[in-house]
């Protein structure tokens, strides 16, 4: 199965109306090409750099960052001087090709990078979040909204990537990676105290509120 849900004509036409991306997203894209690394993809990007724009936040956390791919949509749309976005990761090697982008695109200042488990680091990491933007090997995704939800400020997002697993979510198949994702998805939309929507663009994003 295709990793975009929309219909194949549709999603081939946002990807040539929208803009060229800069040359640090576009090595960016040319490298997780090149290694069959999942990033989110600009279409995801831009969702993900717009809902920064709207809620002028001043702290994210990552949980799963790769190299940097969708931080660096979300700090280049960061406007107050002091935001900061922490990055978790599992890859020391990931986060050091990270921080050479990151360099280059002038958005260094505005990241922390950690090594290790995100579901530890956030545990590690004091304060709340203006939003928290989960990416997480699968089977996580439960554990993942229990650690983030309660460390939101009210107003605050949940955001996250891979909701439909290329359609496997709606199969009876009991791959720990499927059953993470289905449990995320009644979580988010059975718990009080959120709204979430879920985005029918590449492989699914959810976007949840915290009330
Ligand atoms: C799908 S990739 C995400 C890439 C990134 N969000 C992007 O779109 O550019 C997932 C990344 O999360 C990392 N990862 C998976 N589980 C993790 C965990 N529990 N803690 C930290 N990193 C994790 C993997 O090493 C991988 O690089």
């Amino acid at each position: 199965m295709n990793l975009h849900m929309l219909d194949s004509s549709i999603n081939d036409h946002l990807h040539q109306v929208i803009p060229e991306r800069d040359e640090v997203l576009t090595e960016m894209e040319a490298y997780a090409k090149e290694r069959r690394f999942p990033i989110v993809g600009p279409l995801v990007g831009r969702v993900l750099h717009q809902l920064v724009l709207i809620t002028n936040p001043t702290r994210i956390f990552e949980m799963g960052s790769g190299f940097g791919y969708s931080a660096y949509w979300m700090a280049k749309a960061l406007r107050d001087e002091s935001a900061k976005i922490i990055c978790t990761e599992g890859s020391q090697d990931n986060a050091d090709r990270a921080m050479g982008y990151f360099q280059r695109g002038g958005i260094a200042n505005r990241i922390e990078y950690r090594v290790g488990d995100a579901l530890e680091i956030i545990d590690e990491t004091t304060g709340t979040f203006d939003i928290i933007y989960n990416d997480i090997d699968k089977d996580g995704y439960p554990q993942a909204f229990r650690k983030a939800i309660p460390r939101l400020r009210h107003g605050g997002l949940f955001i996250t990537d891979n909701m439909f697993l290329r359609g496997r979510v709606t199969t009876d198949d009991t791959d720990s990676r499927i059953l993470g994702v289905q449990e995320l998805t009644r979580l988010l939309y059975e718990s009080d105290g959120i709204f979430t929507t879920i985005i029918p663009l590449r492989d699914g994003v959810s976007v949840a509120v915290k009330l």
